[in-house]
Parts: C-alpha cells; structure tokens; sequence
C-alpha cells in the first residue's frame, strides 16, 4: 500500500477505558510524523453519515485519563450491507482520508477490512475491549481497568459476605470467553470460578462450598462469566441453593465495569498501540491488528483475529481450585 496521507480514526463496539488514551496518541502521532488527521463520531454508523471532523494535538488535550470515548461508539447494522460500506468508503474518500484506525473488538475489524478489500483504504485495528478475548495480543486496552474495576467489587462483597455468612456469586463481563472471571477469580480468592471454556459442574461446585462451611469459612465468593453455559449467576445460584441449602445472593458487575479512569497499565498500552497503528500506516502496512505480545508491538493479518481463538490459562484455572481449598 502507498503511505497515508490523512487518517481517519473511530472507536466501535463496547467502549473501554484507555480508547481515549489511544485517540490522543493516533492524533498526536500523525501530527508528529506530517499526517493529517480526522475524528470519526459514533464509530461505522457516524462514518456512514459523514460525522467527520478535523483534529489537531489540541483536540485530544485532557482526555488521556478519561474513561469512555470522546469520539463515541456503535454497533452499525446498516455498515454491513453494501450500499452502507459504499457511503462509508465515499465520505473517508470526501475528506481525502486514504487510512483508517479502527479501535474496537473484532467485528471492529471485520468492517475494517471489508472496507479495505473493496475500496484500497488501508486500515490498521487496534484491540480496545474489556473482555480481552481477541487473538494477536497479549492485553486488550481496558482490560486492566476493568479487571479492578471488578476485583474492587469483590473485595467489598467479601466484606459483606463474611459478615453474614453467606454465599456471593458474582457475574463479571467478557462476551463469550472468561479472561475477567478467571482473573478476577484468583486475584479475589474465589472459593469457584465458572467460566464458558470449562463444562459447569453444579455438584462438584455444591461440594466445595459445602465442604468450605464444615471446615469453618465463613463467606464464599463463586464467580461467574456472563457467557457461562449454565444461564447466568442467578441460574447458578439457584441451582446450587437446591443441593447445598445455603442462603445466597447475587451481584451482577454490569456496566460499572466498563467505566473510570484507566489504569496507568492501560493509558501505555494504549498509547504504544495507537503509536504504532500511525507508524504502520505511514509505512505502508495495511489490514493488520497492531497487539502486544510478551511486550513487543507486533501486527495480525486482520482475517486471524477472527479464524483463531485466544485461550484462557488453564493452569491460572487450576491454580485457583488448589488455592481455594
Ligand atoms: O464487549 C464488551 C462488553 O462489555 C461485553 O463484556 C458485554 O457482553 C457487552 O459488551 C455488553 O454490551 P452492551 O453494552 O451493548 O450491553
């Protein structure tokens, strides 16, 4: 591909603290090396309208420790159907853009290079979500915010669940996979960790927390993917209270664990990754995910995000039952 001249940048799908962070850095990277640079508002729905805007380094001051989105974020239908990329690809095209930066998950890329192989924009992704789950880096930015973000959450309930005696399933965030849970499991010092990569074992999971009470826990934390097979930790809890007959309540983390400040592990992250996407498109590379692995920048043909999956540690999953005993 030839080097951009003017780049266009957007943040789609779920936000996730430290996409701020990663727009200051595109936009002050692409000033630093003489690209010029444009915001794209409300990700591929705002790109189809035309919300397009100019940007300088004074458009991102301040923001580097903001949580969210300045540029907004969606998922667009209407981007995946052709007469929706065609207006997308005319409006870059009307501004004079010839590079994007897509920050957001996987259907993120999908887009993006959609609209790469039909209309010659080179773009570059750049993996910003709190779930984790995307192949070709080791962390996604919003990762580390959110995982203590949750792990807060579990201290507090601990708390509580000490003081009454209780049983607490938590369910934290993550799509389909169960990075957050699994971390945030060992890191609280969950008595059980459910996630989707494990089969959900209801008995064996009664057996311990009954076993846990005879020798003398007071509070037990059980932990839980929102994309668990079992349905949920309101499933789960109900469940478990059929065979234990344990008092129990529930704790779904939501949304909160998208929000805050990032973490300082996040706004470098970011701002590595947002770097390097510039740097790539000025070099001529094009449809490729820009991820960190064991600390180096490195770049993922876009098609490999999606045909490979990202595994969680088993062993971080094994540790944590020989931990909770
Ligand atoms: O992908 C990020 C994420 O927060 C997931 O963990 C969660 O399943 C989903 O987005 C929630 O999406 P929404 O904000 O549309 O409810």
């Amino acid at each position: 591909m030839p080097k951009v001249k003017k780049i266009g940048i957007l943040t789609s799908g779920g936000d996730s603290p430290g996409m701020n962070a990663c727009i200051r850095a595109v936009v002050r990277a692409a000033v630093y090396h003489g690209i010029g640079v444009v915001g794209i508002m409300r990700g591929y729905a705002g790109l189809i309208k035309g919300e397009i805007f100019e940007m300088d380094v004074s458009s991102v001051s301040n923001i580097i420790q903001r949580g969210g989105t300045i540029l907004k974020t969606a998922r667009s239908e209407e981007f995946k159907t052709k007469e929706g990329m065609a207006k997308a690809a005319e409006n870059l095209s009307g501004w004079s853009v010839d590079g994007l930066v897509a920050i957001g998950g996987d259907g993120t890329y999908r887009g993006a290079s959609e609209l790469s192989r039909d209309w010659e924009i080179a773009v570059v992704g750049v993996p910003g979500t709190i779930d984790n789950d995307i192949y070709g880096t080791d962390f996604t930015i919003g990762y580390d915010t959110a995982t203590n973000i949750a792990l807060d959450a579990v201290d507090r309930i601990r708390d509580t669940a000490t003081s009454h005696e209780r049983i607490f399933f938590i369910e934290v965030m993550g799509r389909e996979s169960g990075f957050i849970a699994l971390d945030v499991g060992v890191a609280g010092g969950a008595e059980a960790i459910m996630i989707p990569e494990q089969p959900t074992d209801i008995d064996g999971m009664s057996k311990i927390l009954i076993e846990g009470r005879k020798r003398g826990k007071t509070s037990s934390i059980v932990i839980v993917a929102e994309g668990d097979e079992a349905g949920g930790a309101y499933a789960i809890a109900e469940k478990v209270k059929e065979k234990t007959k344990l008092e129990y309540r529930v704790t779904v983390l939501g949304h909160i664990q998208r929000g805050g400040s990032p973490t300082v592990r996040d706004r470098i992250l970011a701002s590595k990754l947002g770097a390097a996407a510039v740097e790539a498109l000025k070099d001529g590379i094009s449809k490729v995910m820009v991820g960190e692995v064991h600390g180096k920048v490195e770049f993922t043909p876009l098609e490999a995000i999606w045909t490979h999956k990202k595994e969680v540690d088993m062993n971080l999953y094994k540790l944590a039952e020989m931990l909770s005993i």
